[in-house]
């Protein structure tokens, strides 16, 4: 193999043949294949995009690239989750204990945050004391005992994702269908649970901006994962406005548990027990009916708030700040955002809000660079919410009181104050499987 020759391939818009795509990424993975080259194939990718059957060529052999983890030492049917990645999207943090205390099995790794989106090992880092590094057989005995445990990604789970990721993070290659796909569907083929529900983010915080853009990638996905034997569903989620009301690591953390405690905001708690009921459906513990109404009774009941925190403690972390929140470290400096004008909020940039929230510190600048768990945004105004004069449309805390002015710039940019209320948007725009694409 030439990698020339596949790249003059792709850029004239040709189909990259089984061994071509397989020799391509392990001489990458190996270092015989140069950065500069692959930085053209991305690029020809992105323009000339790949068939199915390349892209799902290209999922197996990333995800054969490390570790394909088994699970078979776990009881019962496993379920994993992924989110195409949001702002103030907790949703795992919430999901997973609902279907651990419901039957269902989940042993998931998770990421950290990734540009200005959130990620779920950075917050529960923000519980004291909780690990998210376990050897395979704590993480295995974790999930025997407590239905879930959430870790961050082993290193050597496809590692050919993490090395085309960076390579496509630094030459404006993230947003291709196939090159997303390829990159979700590696991990969790590899993560080795048996079914998979996705969470395809759709709007301004997403990476797919549009409705049309998120239900290709979602069936993409639907048909690797299919193909490669495991139940895959995709929901479409709503990512223009940001998910909840916090945005930063303990605060989303609090969040959660409140949705836990049924007393979470309406959006974020609809988007879980929608994304919960369709993993229970998943793992075969009823109709869509049954459930929905088996994920709600255990947020009444208290099994799904106790399930989380039987796991953290399993995961030595302190469960005294779930219950009583003022045990979280908090942020020394805060300020509230106060509206300039009378009017309804009619449109947030979720990126800029995610933007915000990371100038605050809750988010990395640089790789190396460390996160302030007590930093982030609580708003109190959201879309298509009424708004007065001097009223607090949101609260920034942080450490560094120099990131403030900057944030609320950001913040204030992120936000669009109009005269009429604006219509509302759906929170779930569509279910999707391989062959089929339910609308609500
Ligand atoms: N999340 C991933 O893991 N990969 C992508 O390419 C985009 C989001």
């Amino acid at each position: 193999m030439r990698m020339y020759d596949l790249i003059m391939k792709k850029r004239n818009g040709g189909v990259l043949t089984d061994l071509e795509i397989e020799e391509m990424i392990t001489g990458y993975v190996k270092g015989d294949v140069a950065d500069y080259q692959m930085s053209a194939m991305l690029m020809a990718i992105w323009f000339k995009g790949m068939t199915d059957h390349e892209t799902t060529q290209l999922t197996l052999v990333m995800a054969r690239s490390g570790d394909m983890i088994d699970l078979s030492a776990i009881e019962g049917k496993k379920v994993d989750k992924h989110s195409t990645g949001g702002v103030g999207d907790k949703t795992t943090l919430i999901v997973g204990p609902i279907v651990a205390a419901c039957g269902g099995r989940v042993a998931k790794m998770s990421g950290r945050g990734l540009g200005h989106t959130g990620g779920t090992v950075d917050k529960l880092e923000s519980i004291p004391g909780f690990r998210t590094v376990l050897d395979r057989k704590e993480f295995f005995d974790t999930v025997n005992k407590c239905g879930i445990s959430l870790i961050g990604q082993s290193g050597n789970l496809a590692p050919a994702d993490k090395k085309l990721y960076a390579l496509r993070d630094v030459t404006a290659t993230v947003d291709s269908i196939p090159l997303i796909a390829s990159s979700i569907m590696s991990k969790k083929l590899a993560a080795g649970s048996d079914c998979i529900l996705l969470d395809v983010k759709t709007g301004s915080g997403a990476f797919m901006k549009t409705l049309e853009d998120s239900l290709r990638l979602a069936q993409t996905m639907a048909a690797i994962g299919e193909g490669a034997g495991r139940r895959t569903v995709a929901l479409i989620t709503d990512m223009d406005t940001p998910l909840g009301n916090a945005i930063g690591n303990s605060l989303e953390v609090m969040e959660s548990m409140d949705v836990l405690k049924g007393k979470g905001p309406a959006d974020l708690t609809e988007v879980s027990l929608q994304l919960a009921a369709n993993m229970l459906c998943l793992v075969g513990k009823g109709t869509p009916e049954e459930c929905r109404r088996m994920a709600e009774k255990s947020i009444e009941d208290g099994s799904a708030f106790e399930t989380f925190c039987a796991m953290v403690r399993a995961q030595g972390g302190d469960d005294s700040v779930l219950r009583d929140y003022s045990r979280f470290p908090r942020a020394p400096f805060h300020k509230d955002i106060l509206a300039e004008q009378d009017g309804y909020i009619v449109k947030m940039n979720a990126e800029a809000c995610g933007i915000a929230s990371v100038i605050l510190g809750a988010g990395r600048a640089t790789k190396e660079s460390g996160i302030d768990f007590s930093a982030g945004i609580l708003m109190k105004k959201k879309y298509s919410d009424a708004v007065k004069k001097g009223d607090v449309l949101a609260t920034l805390y942080t450490s560094k009181e120099d990131s403030l002015k900057e944030a609320e710039r950001m913040y204030r940019d992120a936000l669009t104050i109009g005269k009429d209320a604006p219509k509302d948007k759906p929170l779930v725009y569509a279910r999707v499987e391989k062959d089929k694409v339910e609308r609500y």
